[in-house]
């Protein structure tokens, strides 16, 4: 089967849709290993529940960015996984890294890129009084939040939101979104040209809610 491994730093709803829909559709991709670079994570507790292989990784005080990397690297090698997703891992990676890696590494990110990459996504959203906000799923290239955008899917900001509605509804459509587009590039449906920086579907864009 197809192979991905997850990369995570919190709480883990992410990695939990993920798990549930390599449970509910076995046959088209596994999660070979959940990699963590905070040991308090309840993202680790989730991958413990479900019987996969965690790791910790996390970085030592003083620790350069492309010395933790290297780290990362190491674990990926020998993982050797057809697809590696950040669902929720709160680090910047190196261009060394992201350019090795580049080819089978995607990202969540929750909000509408170009708009807002970083952090404080909601607030943002909300100081900037946007009528929608959303979340997009990407290519990760060495500019932060910068690669090609694989999927997006939107929500109507209402008068009484706040960051923290804002970001559970969010979640909502993550937990829609992150599956589906792992279910499209397992069973190719997406094809990633790296010279063209394109994305390109065999079949319909993808969608959620689905
Ligand atoms: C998600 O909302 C994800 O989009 C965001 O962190 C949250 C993780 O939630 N990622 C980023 O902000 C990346 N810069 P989870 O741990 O419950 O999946």
């Amino acid at each position: 089967a197809f192979e991905i491994v997850v990369l995570v730093s919190g709480f883990g709803s992410n990695l939990q849709a993920l798990i549930d829909a390599a449970k509910a559709h076995p046959d088209q991709y596994r999660i070979k290993a959940v990699i963590c670079n905070r040991p308090q994570a309840y993202a680790l507790e989730r991958a413990r529940q479900a019987n996969i292989p965690y790791f910790t990784i996390c970085a030592a005080a003083g620790q350069t960015r492309e010395s933790y990397d290297q780290q990362l690297n190491q674990q990926l090698e020998t993982l050797q996984p057809d697809l590696i997703v950040m669902a929720g891992f709160m680090r910047i990676l190196s261009a060394g890294f992201t350019e090795k890696w580049q080819h089978k590494l995607i990202n969540i990110h929750p909000s509408l890129l170009p708009k807002y990459p970083g952090l404080n996504t909601h607030q943002r959203a909300l100081d900037a009084r946007d009528a929608i906000h959303g979340i997009s799923i990407h290519y990760v290239n060495a500019e932060v939040d910068g690669g090609p955008v694989i999927a997006q899917a939107q929500l109507e900001i209402k008068s009484q939101d706040s960051a923290e509605t804002l970001a559970q509804r969010i979640h909502e459509l993550e937990h829609q979104l992150l599956p589906a587009v792992v279910l499209a590039i397992a069973t190719k449906k997406i094809h990633y040209n790296l010279a063209h920086h394109q994305v390109t579907f065999l079949g319909d864009e993808i969608q959620a809610p689905l």
